[in-house]
């Protein structure tokens, strides 16, 4: 599946727009099917309809785990590093890893679930959460994992939406110095879930839980009985290649976060293509994605593309700047890490500690570093390449989405001439198109637009769950006919593509994506605010901040405890990474006579540029403009 020169990468790119369908067959065919398709592709993006290998059966553990016993079956699948350097690492081999998936998902069934069900998942980054959830897709049960830095009352909102019938969990997990009581946090939310029958505690940190009878069980007793049973072996369940695989949830420019739906063939498909592909992977090499199962990155290239490859993937557990900021670098050194993948956020964050966390770590091993997750600027380019991969490490830029499945524009490793700042050129079988504010496509190079697809590729959702027209409005209802992927776009003089950022109402916060309707609402519950307004700013790491300006006419006591109040409410509503940066007191927002709020404006004084506000006259008010611009923070 990979191309091995830039010349057979324009011919094979060339064939995946000619004969898409005979280049994803062609692609698929290397991937393990119980029966092979009728018909590679049916789709139209009006309804929008996405069928991937129409009438193939396959089960995806199959080809993450069972087809490389044989072979490689000692090959390391999974190396654990846990948060505390001084708590043993842990190695799973592949046949290891298949015994505990098909062992779990026995305690799965034991415990009433079958496939098509679904099963929220919020655990620590430990191999339990990769084993929990190719547990659930061995027996076709649709996993929600929820990132481990969600607040109760997201969590529960996610599983009213999908109506889960159980969750995965631990007692608590390690963050640095902090530890998360996650189980106590699953008891806040399921106050207001009844479909919830069962919750699976993992332990962990071992802090005191509850336990309630009839609904709460460990983990390991469960474990226990169906060794007990001799309950060992799970054949994989048989799935249909459009059969849902997993709901993940991402925020949009409106209302609640929508669960991303991808179905198991074209995933499967996608998600081993791209990794093989992009980061060439060699068998042997060692690969560390630093991002959390919780988040896409994740799904497909911590757990599903590399397993899918026999790779040996790095799960980590802790965070980067823990015992200290060189925690990253003795990771790789330990485990002789070769491909390096992690986050433009990390990356800046590492640097503003200076040279000494790098100098005297062993480098060696590496031979290719990726980032993902927001534009990589040039100064964190350049510090990547030259302090860490010694110039001597392509740095695979990839952009993609939650929705995407898996990376679309990217460069492929030692084989794309690369560009700092640039994500390059898209994959083979990605038809990227530039179409401005109009509507009308803009052809030729060194041009600006929205960035949109306009063909199927086989890792896009298929829908948002519980809510078809939702997934209609927000991607395919903008320009017709186009997948739009809400991000503005450059392509050079080269053809070359450089992401610029959302154009939609989503932030980018370190990485992670949070939309600020949802950010607005949570700071609205608390009881003092009238009205917000949120947006974003750039911040030195977190690439963007949160800023709010807030309508809140009775500050009786102190303004800076409100402040904290409003923060809270926010950690409390959605989690702690939505928590605003910046709080503004402010007598009114600017609008326009019809009552919309003018985010243009409020931008700009947020990104602390107040010297061209363009038009204001159309405000209801323009004097409260002066009033804002003289507060800004
Ligand atoms: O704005 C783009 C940015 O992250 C958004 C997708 O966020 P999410 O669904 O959470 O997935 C993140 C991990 C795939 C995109 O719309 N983004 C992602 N990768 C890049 C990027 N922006 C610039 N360069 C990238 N490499």
């Amino acid at each position: 599946m990979q191309v091995k020169s830039f010349e057979e990468y324009q011919q094979v790119y060339r064939k995946s727009v000619e004969q898409p369908e005979q280049f994803w067959e062609d692609i698929a065919n290397n991937f393990l099917w119980r029966k092979k398709w009728d018909k590679v592709l049916d789709w139209n993006f009006k309804e929008p309809k996405i069928e991937w290998f129409k009438g193939a059966k396959l089960n995806i553990t199959e080809n993450c785990l069972d087809r490389h016993l044989e072979k490689n079956g000692d090959t390391p699948a999974i190396i654990w590093e846990p948060n505390n350097p001084s708590e043993n690492h842990r190695v799973l081999t592949y046949r290891q890893l298949h015994s505990k998936v098909c062992q779990f998902a026995n305690v799965l069934k034991n415990n009433g679930a079958k496939k098509g069900d679904r099963i929220c998942i919020y655990m620590p980054m430990v191999p339990e959460l990769a084993i929990a959830v190719l547990a659930c897709a061995r027996i076709g049960a649709i996993h929600s994992v929820v990132f481990g830095g969600f607040s109760a009352q997201s969590i529960a909102d996610r599983i009213k939406d999908a109506e889960c019938n159980i969750v995965i969990t631990a007692d608590g997990s390690f963050r640095g110095t902090k530890e998360v009581p996650l189980k106590s946090i699953i008891d806040d939310a399921l106050v207001q879930c009844p479909s919830i029958k069962r919750v699976i505690v993992l332990t962990r940190s071992r802090t005191p839980v509850s336990m309630i009878k009839g609904r709460d069980v460990w983990w390991e007793d469960e474990v226990q009985k169906v060794e007990t049973q001799g309950n060992i072996e799970c054949p994989a369940e048989e799935m249909d290649a459009e059969d849902m695989l997993f709901i993940l949830y991402t925020s949009g420019s409106t209302g609640k976060p929508k669960g991303v739906v991808h179905t198991c063939g074209g995933y499967m498909v996608y998600t081993g293509y791209t990794f093989s592909n992009a980061f060439q992977y060699q068998p042997g090499e060692v690969y560390f994605c630093t991002a959390d199962i919780g988040w896409i990155t994740g799904h497909s290239y911590i757990a599903y593309g590399p397993l899918s490859q026999g790779a040996t993937t790095v799960l980590f557990e802790g965070i980067p700047t823990w015992p200290n900021a060189g925690r990253l670098w003795d990771i790789v050194e330990k485990f002789k890490v070769n491909i390096l993948y992690t986050a433009p956020t990390a990356i800046r964050s590492l640097m503003s500690f200076g040279d000494d966390v790098v100098k005297g770590k062993d480098f060696s091993s590496l031979t290719k570093l990726g980032s993902v997750g927001e534009p990589l600027n040039e100064e964190a380019w350049h510090w990547f390449d030259e302090k860490i991969g010694k110039g001597n490490c392509p740095i695979v830029d990839t952009w993609w989405q939650t929705e995407t499945g898996g990376f679309m524009i990217s460069p492929i490793a030692n084989i794309t001439p690369l560009k700092p700042g640039y994500a390059t050129l898209p994959l083979p079988g990605v038809q990227p198109v530039l179409i401005d504010d109009t509507g009308k496509e803009v052809e030729g190079n060194g041009v600006n637009g929205n960035l949109c697809i306009k063909f199927p590729w086989p890792g896009m959702l298929r829908t948002t769950y519980g809510d078809h027209e939702r997934c209609r409005q927000t991607y395919f209802a903008t320009y017709p006919n186009l997948y739009f992927t809400g991000d503005g776009c450059l392509r050079d003089e080269d053809g070359y593509y450089r992401i610029t950022g959302r154009v939609d109402d989503v932030l980018n916060v370190s990485g992670h994506r949070i939309g600020t309707a949802e950010v607005e609402n949570a700071i609205n519950m608390h009881s003092s605010v009238v009205e917000s307004a949120v947006v974003g700013y750039p911040h030195d790491i977190k690439g963007q901040g949160v800023y709010a300006f807030v309508v809140c006419p009775n500050l009786h006591d102190d303004p800076e405890l409100t402040k904290k109040d409003i923060m809270m409410t926010v950690s409390r509503i959605i989690g702690a990474i939505a928590r605003p940066d910046k709080v503004q007191f402010v007598s009114g927002l600017p609008k326009t006579r019809s009552g919309k709020i003018m985010r243009r404006i409020l931008r700009k004084i947020a990104e602390g540029d107040t010297s061209n506000l363009g038009d204001t006259s159309t405000l209801l008010d323009p004097a409260i403009v002066d009033e804002i611009k003289e507060g800004a923070l």
